[in-house]
């Protein structure tokens, strides 16, 4: 099993368990996070959902095996590629999200964080968006939210650069609630996920409405803007070269492209 998923005391958890290859995220891995959230919206059960992964690792983002063999949206309708559904659902939870991150977020593992409400990171964790190093463009609105959540030239360092930042870090700039040791970390994220399930639904759900419904209509265009341009850019030579090099454990050389 690759997602863990499991409903208990009102709250939905969703777990990556794909400790072999660093919880990287394949195809079957985003279909399953996304039909669990879709059931989410309109189970009675669910009151609020936890995203974790172990305390080693949160998620090595996208497997990028999969983005060499089957690059999302290539020969299906581009919106109902697995990542796309996952993005879809994440964006538009009505319920709270809560977010224990732990280990290396690469990729989508820190993207997906800015659309969830709660995030509370270990001391440990290592946030990172590496699309350009990959010769690709960010996804999930990163490239609207991080943004305008943490001012334009910080963004712009984390997402040209690509460089891993620290939990602390992520703390100063408003992308983590809190930081915790990372023994601590699991059971504070579920204690508070508890807090939010014994909340009024009703309460919670307008609450997270009134915050987020100004930018859903910018965040669904910035979606497909991105969305367009990394389908274009996955199967271009840039991103062809970064992939071989991370399997063959070498820099990749990007001198022959313009
Ligand atoms: N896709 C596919 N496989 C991945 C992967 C990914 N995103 N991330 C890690 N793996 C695999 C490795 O190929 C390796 O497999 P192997 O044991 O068969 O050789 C295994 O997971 C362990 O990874 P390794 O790199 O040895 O672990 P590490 O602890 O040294 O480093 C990371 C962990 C997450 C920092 C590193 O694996 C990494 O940078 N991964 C790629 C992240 C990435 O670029 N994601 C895409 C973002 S869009």
């Amino acid at each position: 099993m690759s997602i863990r998923i499991r409903i208990d005391q009102g709250i939905l958890t969703l777990q990556f368990d794909r400790l072999d290859k660093k919880n990287a995220i394949t195809a079957a891995m985003y279909q399953a996070l996304a039909d669990a959230l879709r059931s989410a919206e309109t189970d009675p059960d669910v009151r609020a959902i936890l995203l974790q992964g172990q305390p080693d690792i949160f998620t090595a983002g996208n497997d990028l095996e999969d983005f060499m063999q089957r690059p999302p949206g290539a020969g299906e309708g581009a919106e109902q590629a697995p990542v796309f559904q996952f993005l879809y659902q994440i964006s538009h939870a009505t319920k709270p999200i809560v977010a224990a991150v732990s280990g290396a977020a690469v990729g989508v593992g820190t993207t997906m964080l800015l659309h969830c409400d709660l995030v509370y990171a270990s001391d440990t964790a290592k946030l990172s968006l590496p699309f350009v190093q990959l010769g690709l463009c960010p996804e999930a609105a990163s490239s609207l939210l991080l943004p305008r959540l943490v001012g334009y030239q910080r963004a712009a360092e984390k997402l040209l650069l690509g460089e891993a930042f620290s939990a602390q870090e992520a703390h100063e700039i408003g992308l983590v609630t809190r930081v915790l040791p990372v023994a601590e970390l699991h059971d504070f994220a579920l204690a508070q996920a508890r807090k939010l399930a014994a909340l009024p639904a009703s309460s919670l759900r307008e609450t997270k409405r009134l915050m987020k419904s100004g930018a859903l209509a910018e965040v669904e265009k910035q979606m497909a803007d991105e969305g367009a341009v990394f389908r274009r850019m996955l199967v271009a030579p840039e991103a062809k070269e970064a992939f071989s090099a991370f399997f063959e454990k070498r820099k990749p050389d990007f001198s022959r492209f313009a």
